[in-house]
């Protein structure tokens, strides 16, 4: 049986469509059509891979039913814009995922017939490279700042020290002048931890290194903090068994600071858990808590220095300050937390061949 010139027509253009279809198919970038109402009408797998959906799952459901809360995002609003101006439109995103947790795709905005189509491209490492070495570049700076003011400060600190207890030495214990100047020694002592926390964070760029066995300075240090977040459960498996570049003061510095941030994170039942191991020339240190975990944004900002949450009872210079002492040990440093669930801290350091100085 012969067929129509027609038929073999339409075969062709339904070979030549197949093709095309399989080109968005296989994109990388996903591409998604959403109708007025922005609700899923076509989507590529890269485009349902970046939602962590299912296609099935989308197609027909408005946006807002599958991510609750998208209505407020500026995206949202871009898309309600598109929809009404028919202008295309683009900007970078960090989506926030239902879990809480969050990725920056960088997004096309354009208009199509049946509403919008939005083309995705996953840029999340980039972003946070650029975020890394924007933050690198801010901490060099402060950190000349804060050693400078902190040296100062720290002298100005102890002369108010030890002029204070040369006059409460003369002074009758009981009377009201001794009182007032115990305040004040006591407020220029507070000031003298503060200055010791701009130090040791100042000094993250300039230590000296010698080979230090990771796993003992950390249970060393990790003795003392038991007790002090006690009642909370500290789970401790130290198994690198690794010799890396530092001194045991930096790690202490660390792992203080990592441990603190838990507790503050934490409920008296809470777990902080702290883990080594080794994984080919590297040693991992991880700090996990179940504790508050925190939202997208403060998690983008938690390293800068002075960023804090704790109001006055924080620095914001303990994970700046752990940063910067693991850069200096040639290592880095990896967050991720989820609100509601917990913070994890990942410390990767190079291991050494030369035997440590001091057990
Ligand atoms: N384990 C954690 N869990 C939840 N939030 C944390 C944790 N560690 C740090 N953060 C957040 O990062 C911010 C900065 O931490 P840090 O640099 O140690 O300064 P500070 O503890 O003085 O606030 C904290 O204020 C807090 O919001
Ligand atoms: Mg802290």
């Amino acid at each position: 049986m012969t067929r129509s010139p027609e038929l073999e027509d339409l075969e062709r253009e339904i070979a030549r469509l197949r093709t095309r279809l399989q080109v968005f198919e296989a994109m990388r970038e996903g591409v998604q059509v959403l109708d007025d109402r922005l609700a899923y009408v076509w989507l590529n797998p890269a485009a349902s891979g970046h939602g962590r959906q299912d296609t099935e799952a989308l197609v027909g459901r408005r946006m807002m039913d599958v991510y609750p809360g998208v209505e407020t995002t500026e995206m949202y609003g871009r898309l309600e814009r598109c929809l009404e101006t028919r202008e295309p439109d683009g900007m970078e995103n960090l989506f926030v995922f239902p879990d809480g947790s969050s990725r920056w795709f960088d997004i096309r905005i354009q208009p199509v017939p049946d509403g919008v189509m939005v083309l995705s491209v996953d840029i999340d490492e980039r972003k946070k490279l650029e975020e890394r070495a924007l933050a690198a570049e801010r901490m060099e700076a402060l950190g000349q700042l804060a050693g400078g003011i902190a040296h100062d400060f720290g002298n100005l600190l102890t002369g108010i020290l030890v002029g204070v207890g040369v006059v409460l030495e003369t002074l009758d214990p009981a009377s009201s002048e001794a009182a007032s100047l115990r305040l004040v020694h006591a407020s220029a002592e507070r000031g003298t931890q503060s200055v010791r926390e701009l130090m040791d964070f100042a000094r993250g760029r300039k230590v000296h290194l010698s080979p230090v066995a990771l796993d003992a300075a950390l249970d060393l240090a990790l003795d003392a903090l038991s007790e002090r977040v006690a009642p909370r459960v500290l789970d401790i498996h130290l198994d690198s068994g690794a010799v890396v570049l530092g001194d045991a003061g930096q790690i202490d510095r660390i792992i203080t600071n990592l441990v603190t941030n838990a507790e503050h994170a934490t409920r008296d039942d809470g777990r902080i858990a702290v883990r080594t191991r080794l994984r080919g020339d590297h040693a991992v240190l991880v700090v996990q808590d179940d504790g508050a975990g925190m939202s997208p944004y403060v998690l983008q900002r938690a390293l800068d220095p002075f960023y804090t949450t704790r109001g006055d009872a924080g620095t914001g210079l303990g994970l700046a300050t752990v940063s910067a002492l693991v850069a200096r040990m040639g290592g880095s440093l990896d967050l991720e937390s989820v609100q509601g669930r917990g913070t994890t801290v990942t410390i990767d350091l190079p291991v050494v061949r030369e035997r440590p100085r001091s057990p």
